[in-house]
């Protein structure tokens, strides 16, 4: 078998996505105990205990959920859609424990600079950011503000400069690769979520550009999560793995005997409310209970994963170069069976 390096990985012939690849242990580990290996990590300069952020959307991140995950050393990037980001401009009392906030493209400057006084980092949350409206919005924001900006999606390296010359600080990267995404399936556009990370991972290295790469759809479990940081991610982004718990937006439904919360893609028709360009799902997902056991699962996941990988932090994760490809019939064998 061969031992693919990130490198080997990126010029594969096919697009690869997390279930396709998986990490291979060739050390001896150092590491005595799962609690050994430190997984703080610094994002967009904030001191995070865990490299984990949650997706802007409206059935995911309110304020309440922002405050919970900044008490769980993670990020919250709190939605565009519903009363949230009202909330904060209207009182600064509010803001407390919340450091990230996603705007629209048509956002209007006067809310932008209240957000720079609140110190908070902003998403512009659109589809695709390799677009020229989206890049002079990021540009004016730049120009007249000290705000730190994430912008995405991108799927490919191709345009990173231009997204690191108009003053991105952090990209997110995937495009089709969300749980409740529907954009290949309408468009036709997509990459796997491995290779599209990577591509953008090699286009970083080569140009040495400044910018935090944040591998965003498709992390379905804390082994995804280790995959993404050890092919080079700075931060997941995770909407599906948040969904469903007691901090996000929105009631708590019983339907045949089981609690329910509901999860829907930003394009959805539940979010536009209208019937044009819809690229998102709406689904239920069965209720987990506070975010906090969600986060303390990924934690003890990738703790794990680390101790396997002889990595004592984060930084050692993201240089790991021995990953598989693993053939349908090996992928099969690692699922537990009933
Ligand atoms: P998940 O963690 O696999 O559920 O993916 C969450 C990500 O899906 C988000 O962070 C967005 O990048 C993406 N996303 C959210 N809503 C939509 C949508 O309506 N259409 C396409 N992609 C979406």
């Amino acid at each position: 078998m061969k031992i693919f390096s990130k490198q080997d990985l990126q010029n594969y012939e096919l697009s690869l996505t997390y279930d396709d690849i998986s990490l291979i242990p060739t050390q001896i580990s150092e590491i005595r105990s799962r609690v050994e290996p430190i997984t703080k990590t610094s994002f967009m300069g904030l001191e995070l205990g865990l490299p984990v952020i949650s997706s802007p959307m409206d059935s995911v991140t309110g304020n309440l959920m922002a405050k919970e995950l900044t008490n769980s050393g993670c990020l919250g990037v709190v939605n565009r859609f519903d009363s949230s980001l009202q909330e904060l401009t209207s009182s600064s009392a509010k803001t407390q424990g919340i450091k990230a906030v996603s705007i629209a493209l048509n956002t209007p400057f006067s809310v932008i600079e209240q957000l720079a006084e609140l110190n908070l980092i902003i998403c512009i949350d659109t589809a695709n950011a390799n677009n020229k409206a989206v890049l002079q919005k990021c540009e004016e924001i730049k120009s007249k503000t000290k705000i730190k900006v994430m912008l995405g999606n991108i799927a490919h390296g191709a345009t990173l400069r231009k997204l690191v010359d108009a003053g991105a600080d952090s990209i997110r990267i995937g495009i089709g690769g969300g749980s409740v995404c529907t954009t290949s399936i309408q468009t036709g556009i997509g990459i796997g979520q491995v290779s599209s990370l990577l591509d953008v991972y090699f286009a970083r290295e080569k140009d040495n550009l400044k910018i935090e790469l944040i591998a965003d759809g498709g992390i379905k479990s804390p082994g995804d999560v280790a995959k993404a940081i050890a092919l080079g991610a700075d931060v997941v982004m995770l909407g599906r793995m948040l969904a469903g718990t007691k901090e996000t937006p929105g009631e708590v439904i019983k339907y045949n005997d089981q609690l329910w919360k509901k999860y829907r893609g930003s394009a959805s028709f539940g979010v536009k409310m209208k019937n044009e360009f819809i690229e998102g799902e709406e689904t239920m997902i069965p209720y987990k209970g506070v975010v906090k056991n969600v986060i303390d699962g990924i934690s003890d996941g990738l703790r794990s994963s680390m101790s396997y990988m002889n990595c004592k932090t984060i930084e050692e994760l993201r240089k790991i170069n021995t990953f598989s490809i693993l053939s349908n019939s090996s992928y099969l064998e690692r699922l537990p069976k009933k």
